[in-house]
Protein backbone atom coordinates (compact mmCIF):
# COMPACT_ATOMS: atom_id res chain seq x y z
CA UNK A 1 0.00 0.00 0.00
CA UNK A 2 2.49 2.54 1.08
CA UNK A 3 4.48 1.39 -2.54
CA UNK A 4 1.55 2.09 -4.40
CA UNK A 5 0.69 5.39 -2.83
CA UNK A 6 4.32 6.78 -3.26
CA UNK A 7 3.78 5.80 -7.03
CA UNK A 8 0.45 7.39 -6.54
CA UNK A 9 1.87 10.67 -5.69
CA UNK A 10 5.51 10.39 -7.69
CA UNK A 11 3.23 10.14 -11.24
CA UNK A 12 1.28 13.36 -10.35
CA UNK A 13 4.62 15.03 -9.77
CA UNK A 14 6.13 13.82 -13.05
CA UNK A 15 3.14 14.99 -14.49
CA UNK A 16 3.00 18.44 -13.38
CA UNK A 17 6.80 18.30 -13.98
CA UNK A 18 5.68 18.04 -17.70
CA UNK A 19 3.25 20.28 -18.14
CA UNK A 20 5.36 23.06 -16.32
CA UNK A 21 8.25 22.36 -18.98
CA UNK A 22 6.09 22.39 -21.69
CA UNK A 23 4.67 26.19 -20.56
CA UNK A 24 7.91 27.44 -20.03
CA UNK A 25 9.46 26.62 -23.16
CA UNK A 26 6.26 27.88 -24.98
CA UNK A 27 6.01 31.15 -22.84
CA UNK A 28 7.29 34.66 -25.02
CA UNK A 29 7.09 36.93 -22.20
CA UNK A 30 8.82 37.64 -18.72
CA UNK A 31 5.95 38.34 -17.08
CA UNK A 32 3.73 35.03 -18.31
CA UNK A 33 7.13 33.56 -17.22
CA UNK A 34 6.77 34.75 -13.90
CA UNK A 35 3.09 33.75 -13.26
CA UNK A 36 4.30 30.41 -14.33
CA UNK A 37 6.51 30.23 -11.48
CA UNK A 38 3.83 31.58 -9.38
CA UNK A 39 1.07 28.88 -10.49
CA UNK A 40 4.05 25.92 -9.52
CA UNK A 41 6.45 27.22 -6.88
CA UNK A 42 4.13 30.58 -5.42
CA UNK A 43 2.45 30.23 -1.77
CA UNK A 44 -0.38 28.03 -3.42
CA UNK A 45 1.37 26.57 -6.08
CA UNK A 46 0.84 22.91 -7.46
CA UNK A 47 4.78 22.04 -6.16
CA UNK A 48 4.05 23.91 -2.52
CA UNK A 49 0.60 22.34 -2.02
CA UNK A 50 2.18 18.60 -2.87
CA UNK A 51 4.31 19.59 0.33
CA UNK A 52 1.63 20.75 2.45
CA UNK A 53 0.20 17.13 1.47
CA UNK A 54 3.46 15.84 2.87
CA UNK A 55 1.91 16.07 6.82
CA UNK A 56 -0.74 13.10 5.75
CA UNK A 57 2.12 10.53 4.63
CA UNK A 58 3.43 8.07 6.92
CA UNK A 59 6.79 8.86 8.44
CA UNK A 60 8.48 6.27 5.74
CA UNK A 61 6.91 7.76 3.04
CA UNK A 62 7.46 11.40 4.13
CA UNK A 63 11.15 11.81 3.11
CA UNK A 64 11.17 9.95 0.18
CA UNK A 65 8.41 12.07 -1.17
CA UNK A 66 9.46 15.35 0.05
CA UNK A 67 12.69 14.81 -1.71
CA UNK A 68 11.01 13.89 -4.88
CA UNK A 69 9.11 17.32 -4.48
CA UNK A 70 12.26 19.21 -3.90
CA UNK A 71 14.05 17.92 -6.89
CA UNK A 72 11.08 18.65 -9.02
CA UNK A 73 10.83 22.53 -8.11
CA UNK A 74 14.93 22.58 -8.26
CA UNK A 75 14.21 21.29 -11.69
CA UNK A 76 11.50 23.63 -12.65
CA UNK A 77 13.28 26.42 -11.08
CA UNK A 78 16.30 25.69 -13.23
CA UNK A 79 14.15 25.63 -16.60
CA UNK A 80 12.39 28.89 -15.35
CA UNK A 81 15.99 29.96 -15.07
CA UNK A 82 17.37 29.31 -18.67
CA UNK A 83 13.83 30.48 -20.29
CA UNK A 84 14.23 33.80 -18.23
CA UNK A 85 17.88 33.98 -19.82
CA UNK A 86 16.74 34.01 -23.21
CA UNK A 87 13.66 36.29 -22.86
CA UNK A 88 15.70 38.66 -21.12
CA UNK A 89 18.17 38.49 -24.22
CA UNK A 90 15.41 38.73 -26.87
CA UNK A 91 14.19 41.51 -25.05
CA UNK A 92 17.58 43.19 -24.81
CA UNK A 93 18.20 42.82 -28.56
CA UNK A 94 14.60 44.22 -29.24
CA UNK A 95 15.33 47.34 -27.18
CA UNK A 96 18.56 47.88 -29.14
CA UNK A 97 17.77 47.79 -32.13
CA UNK A 98 14.62 50.03 -31.30
CA UNK A 99 17.25 52.21 -30.16
CA UNK A 100 19.94 51.97 -32.16
CA UNK A 101 21.89 54.94 -33.22
CA UNK A 102 23.21 55.06 -36.85
CA UNK A 103 26.65 56.75 -36.30
CA UNK A 104 27.21 57.42 -40.45
CA UNK A 105 24.37 59.94 -40.25
CA UNK A 106 25.66 63.41 -40.18
CA UNK A 107 25.06 65.40 -37.20
CA UNK A 108 22.14 67.66 -36.35
CA UNK A 109 24.06 71.30 -36.64
CA UNK A 110 22.83 73.92 -33.54
CA UNK A 111 21.38 77.23 -35.06
CA UNK A 112 23.02 80.25 -33.50
CA UNK A 113 20.89 83.04 -32.93
CA UNK A 114 21.27 86.28 -34.11
CA UNK A 115 19.73 89.97 -33.79
CA UNK A 116 16.59 91.17 -35.76
CA UNK A 117 17.26 93.29 -38.84
CA UNK A 118 15.52 95.74 -37.31
CA UNK A 119 17.40 95.62 -33.82
CA UNK A 120 21.02 95.58 -36.21
CA UNK A 121 19.53 98.43 -38.32
CA UNK A 122 18.36 101.09 -34.91
CA UNK A 123 22.36 99.95 -33.55
CA UNK A 124 23.54 101.12 -36.66
CA UNK A 125 22.17 104.18 -36.44
CA UNK A 126 22.40 105.06 -32.85
CA UNK A 127 26.01 104.04 -33.47
CA UNK A 128 26.53 105.99 -36.26
CA UNK A 129 24.69 109.37 -34.08
CA UNK A 130 26.66 108.70 -31.25
CA UNK A 131 30.09 109.76 -33.32
CA UNK A 132 27.96 113.35 -33.41
CA UNK A 133 27.50 113.18 -29.69
CA UNK A 134 23.99 112.03 -29.42
CA UNK A 135 22.89 110.35 -26.16
CA UNK A 136 20.08 107.85 -26.71
CA UNK A 137 16.66 108.01 -24.68
CA UNK A 138 13.74 106.38 -24.70
CA UNK A 139 9.96 107.07 -24.03
CA UNK A 140 6.63 105.75 -23.53
CA UNK A 141 4.74 104.00 -26.31
CA UNK A 142 1.40 104.38 -24.68
CA UNK A 143 1.33 108.22 -24.81
CA UNK A 144 -1.98 110.59 -23.89
CA UNK A 145 -2.82 113.40 -27.16
CA UNK A 146 -0.73 116.05 -25.07
CA UNK A 147 2.54 114.61 -26.27
CA UNK A 148 1.86 113.07 -28.96
CA UNK A 149 -0.24 115.97 -30.72
CA UNK A 150 -0.84 119.11 -28.82
CA UNK A 151 2.51 120.23 -26.97
CA UNK A 152 3.64 119.25 -30.83
CA UNK A 153 1.60 122.12 -32.15
CA UNK A 154 -1.20 120.19 -33.94
CA UNK A 155 -4.32 122.22 -32.49
CA UNK A 156 -7.70 119.82 -31.50
CA UNK A 157 -9.03 120.44 -34.95
CA UNK A 158 -6.01 120.78 -36.83
CA UNK A 159 -6.23 118.10 -40.25
CA UNK A 160 -2.59 117.05 -39.73
CA UNK A 161 -3.97 115.11 -36.93
CA UNK A 162 -5.88 113.26 -39.45
CA UNK A 163 -2.34 112.66 -41.30
CA UNK A 164 -1.89 110.03 -38.79
CA UNK A 165 -4.62 106.95 -38.64
CA UNK A 166 -4.27 107.17 -34.99
CA UNK A 167 -5.07 103.92 -32.60
CA UNK A 168 -7.00 105.58 -29.09
CA UNK A 169 -7.74 103.38 -26.30
CA UNK A 170 -11.21 104.19 -24.60
CA UNK A 171 -9.63 105.96 -22.12
CA UNK A 172 -8.51 108.52 -24.23
CA UNK A 173 -4.50 107.93 -24.07
CA UNK A 174 -3.24 106.59 -27.95
CA UNK A 175 -0.73 104.71 -28.99
CA UNK A 176 1.96 106.79 -30.10
CA UNK A 177 2.23 107.70 -34.03
CA UNK A 178 5.78 109.43 -33.98
CA UNK A 179 8.54 109.55 -31.76
CA UNK A 180 8.53 113.03 -31.76
CA UNK A 181 6.47 112.63 -28.65
CA UNK A 182 9.64 111.85 -26.30
CA UNK A 183 10.55 115.42 -27.78
CA UNK A 184 8.46 116.85 -25.47
CA UNK A 185 8.66 114.69 -22.72
CA UNK A 186 12.87 115.21 -22.67
CA UNK A 187 12.28 118.96 -23.26
CA UNK A 188 10.04 119.09 -19.78
CA UNK A 189 12.45 117.40 -17.69
CA UNK A 190 15.92 118.99 -18.94
CA UNK A 191 17.55 122.09 -19.53
CA UNK A 192 19.05 122.75 -23.15
CA UNK A 193 21.30 122.24 -24.81
CA UNK A 194 19.70 118.39 -26.19
CA UNK A 195 21.51 116.30 -28.52
CA UNK A 196 19.56 113.18 -28.03
CA UNK A 197 18.56 109.98 -30.43
CA UNK A 198 15.18 108.08 -29.43
CA UNK A 199 14.65 104.91 -31.02
CA UNK A 200 11.12 103.16 -30.63
CA UNK A 201 8.23 101.55 -31.92
CA UNK A 202 5.15 103.70 -33.40
CA UNK A 203 1.93 102.42 -34.17
CA UNK A 204 -0.38 103.29 -37.55
CA UNK A 205 -3.50 102.22 -39.14
CA UNK A 206 -1.76 101.53 -41.96
CA UNK A 207 -0.53 98.25 -43.96
CA UNK A 208 0.96 97.90 -47.83
CA UNK A 209 4.43 97.22 -49.14
CA UNK A 210 6.58 100.15 -48.06
CA UNK A 211 3.64 100.68 -44.38
CA UNK A 212 3.03 98.41 -41.52
CA UNK A 213 0.62 98.95 -38.48
CA UNK A 214 4.02 99.07 -36.08
CA UNK A 215 7.09 100.03 -37.05
CA UNK A 216 9.69 101.77 -36.09
CA UNK A 217 11.38 105.59 -35.49
CA UNK A 218 14.56 107.21 -34.31
CA UNK A 219 14.12 110.64 -33.52
CA UNK A 220 17.19 113.04 -33.70
CA UNK A 221 16.70 116.51 -31.48
CA UNK A 222 19.33 118.57 -31.24
CA UNK A 223 18.81 122.53 -29.64
CA UNK A 224 22.07 124.24 -28.67
CA UNK A 225 22.87 128.10 -29.91
CA UNK A 226 23.31 128.83 -33.78
CA UNK A 227 22.20 125.78 -34.77
CA UNK A 228 20.65 126.07 -38.37
CA UNK A 229 18.75 124.50 -40.88
CA UNK A 230 22.22 123.98 -43.04
CA UNK A 231 23.41 121.98 -39.79
CA UNK A 232 20.60 119.57 -40.54
CA UNK A 233 21.55 119.40 -43.86
CA UNK A 234 24.69 118.58 -43.19
CA UNK A 235 24.52 116.16 -40.53
CA UNK A 236 22.00 114.12 -42.34
CA UNK A 237 23.95 113.98 -45.71
CA UNK A 238 26.75 112.30 -43.47
CA UNK A 239 24.77 110.20 -41.75
CA UNK A 240 22.70 108.88 -44.86
CA UNK A 241 26.33 108.38 -47.01
CA UNK A 242 27.53 106.37 -44.06
CA UNK A 243 24.83 104.00 -43.21
CA UNK A 244 24.65 103.25 -46.52
CA UNK A 245 28.45 103.05 -47.64
CA UNK A 246 29.55 101.30 -49.67
CA UNK A 247 26.16 101.23 -51.49
CA UNK A 248 25.81 104.79 -53.90
CA UNK A 249 22.94 106.84 -52.73
CA UNK A 250 21.20 109.58 -54.38
CA UNK A 251 19.12 112.36 -51.32
CA UNK A 252 16.63 114.32 -52.28
CA UNK A 253 15.49 117.14 -49.63
CA UNK A 254 11.64 117.73 -50.08
CA UNK A 255 9.88 120.67 -48.80
CA UNK A 256 6.97 119.42 -46.58
CA UNK A 257 4.88 120.40 -43.45
CA UNK A 258 4.87 119.57 -39.96
CA UNK A 259 3.21 121.62 -37.76
CA UNK A 260 6.26 121.05 -35.30
CA UNK A 261 9.28 122.38 -37.52
CA UNK A 262 9.65 125.47 -39.48
CA UNK A 263 11.31 124.87 -42.16
CA UNK A 264 10.02 121.42 -42.84
CA UNK A 265 11.36 118.55 -44.90
CA UNK A 266 11.11 114.81 -46.05
CA UNK A 267 13.84 113.33 -47.41
CA UNK A 268 14.03 110.98 -50.06
CA UNK A 269 16.61 108.79 -51.05
CA UNK A 270 17.30 105.68 -54.25
CA UNK A 271 19.80 103.24 -54.24
CA UNK A 272 21.34 102.37 -57.51
CA UNK A 273 18.48 103.44 -60.17
CA UNK A 274 16.24 101.99 -58.09
CA UNK A 275 12.94 104.16 -56.83
CA UNK A 276 12.69 106.90 -54.83
CA UNK A 277 11.63 106.14 -51.18
CA UNK A 278 10.96 108.43 -48.17
CA UNK A 279 12.84 107.90 -45.48
CA UNK A 280 12.49 110.51 -43.01
CA UNK A 281 11.06 113.95 -41.97
CA UNK A 282 12.79 116.81 -40.27
CA UNK A 283 13.30 120.52 -39.87
CA UNK A 284 13.76 123.18 -37.57
CA UNK A 285 11.91 123.30 -34.12
CA UNK A 286 9.27 125.50 -34.24
CA UNK A 287 9.41 128.34 -31.83
CA UNK A 288 5.75 127.28 -30.38
CA UNK A 289 7.01 123.81 -29.97
CA UNK A 290 9.47 125.68 -27.58
CA UNK A 291 6.99 127.24 -25.77
CA UNK A 292 4.74 124.29 -24.25
CA UNK A 293 8.45 123.38 -23.05
CA UNK A 294 9.67 126.41 -22.01
CA UNK A 295 12.77 127.14 -23.82
CA UNK A 296 13.26 130.49 -24.80
CA UNK A 297 13.88 130.30 -28.68
CA UNK A 298 15.24 133.74 -28.86
CA UNK A 299 18.65 131.70 -27.24
CA UNK A 300 18.46 128.41 -28.83
CA UNK A 301 17.60 126.94 -32.03
CA UNK A 302 17.70 123.46 -32.96
CA UNK A 303 16.53 120.74 -35.68
CA UNK A 304 14.86 117.16 -35.31
CA UNK A 305 14.23 114.15 -37.74
CA UNK A 306 12.50 111.36 -37.44
CA UNK A 307 13.48 108.17 -39.69
CA UNK A 308 11.57 105.06 -40.64
CA UNK A 309 13.94 101.80 -39.39
CA UNK A 310 12.02 99.57 -41.67
CA UNK A 311 12.79 101.85 -44.67
CA UNK A 312 16.38 102.46 -44.07
CA UNK A 313 16.38 98.77 -43.31
CA UNK A 314 14.60 97.92 -46.98
CA UNK A 315 17.09 99.73 -48.99
CA UNK A 316 20.33 98.70 -47.45
CA UNK A 317 19.21 95.01 -47.80
CA UNK A 318 17.59 95.34 -51.04
CA UNK A 319 14.08 94.02 -49.47
CA UNK A 320 10.94 95.31 -51.25
CA UNK A 321 8.21 94.06 -49.39
CA UNK A 322 8.80 95.55 -45.69
CA UNK A 323 6.26 93.60 -43.92
CA UNK A 324 8.66 90.41 -44.61
CA UNK A 325 10.38 91.97 -41.19
CA UNK A 326 7.52 91.20 -38.83
CA UNK A 327 6.95 87.55 -40.32
CA UNK A 328 9.61 85.71 -38.47
CA UNK A 329 10.20 83.10 -41.23
CA UNK A 330 13.65 81.83 -40.23
CA UNK A 331 15.01 81.78 -44.50
CA UNK A 332 14.64 85.42 -44.00
CA UNK A 333 16.03 86.15 -41.00
CA UNK A 334 19.25 84.02 -40.83
CA UNK A 335 19.55 86.03 -43.94
CA UNK A 336 21.02 88.87 -41.70
CA UNK A 337 23.13 86.71 -39.59
C1 LIG B 1 6.76 111.77 -38.74
O1 LIG B 1 6.37 110.77 -38.14
C2 LIG B 1 7.38 112.91 -38.03
N1 LIG B 1 7.22 112.72 -36.60
C3 LIG B 1 8.86 112.99 -38.44
C4 LIG B 1 9.52 114.25 -37.96
C5 LIG B 1 10.24 114.22 -36.78
C6 LIG B 1 9.42 115.41 -38.67
C7 LIG B 1 10.87 115.37 -36.31
C8 LIG B 1 10.04 116.57 -38.23
C9 LIG B 1 10.76 116.54 -37.05
P1 LIG B 1 6.20 110.79 -41.10
O2 LIG B 1 4.78 110.47 -40.84
O3 LIG B 1 6.52 111.28 -42.47
O4 LIG B 1 6.76 111.82 -40.10
O5 LIG B 1 7.04 109.48 -40.78
C10 LIG B 1 8.46 109.50 -40.75
C11 LIG B 1 9.03 108.28 -41.46
O6 LIG B 1 8.53 107.08 -40.91
C12 LIG B 1 8.63 108.20 -42.92
O7 LIG B 1 9.51 108.98 -43.71
C13 LIG B 1 8.79 106.74 -43.22
O8 LIG B 1 10.15 106.45 -43.44
C14 LIG B 1 8.40 106.10 -41.92
N2 LIG B 1 7.01 105.61 -41.94
C15 LIG B 1 5.87 106.33 -41.87
N3 LIG B 1 4.79 105.53 -41.87
C16 LIG B 1 5.26 104.25 -41.92
C17 LIG B 1 4.64 102.97 -41.92
N4 LIG B 1 3.30 102.82 -41.81
N5 LIG B 1 5.43 101.87 -42.01
C18 LIG B 1 6.76 102.01 -42.06
N6 LIG B 1 7.40 103.18 -42.05
C19 LIG B 1 6.67 104.32 -41.99
MG1 LIG C 1 5.98 111.42 -44.32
Amino acid sequence: MPTYKYKLVSTQIAQLLKNAQTEISQVETLAALDDIRVKYLGKNGFLTQELKALGSLSPDERPVQGQIINQGKAEILSWLNARRQILQEVSLKAKLSAEAVDITLPGRLSHRGGRHPITQTIERICELFSQLGFAQVEGPEVEDDYHNFEALNFPKDHPARAMHDTFYFDSGLLLRTHTSSVQIRYMEAEKPPYRILVPGRVYRCDSDMTHTPMFHQVEGLLVDKGIRFTDLMGHLEAFLTMFFDPLKVDIRFRPSYFPFTEPSTEVDIRIGDGDWLEVLGAGMVHPEVFKFVDVDSEKYTGYAFGMGVERLAMLRHGVTDLRTFFENDLRFLNFFN
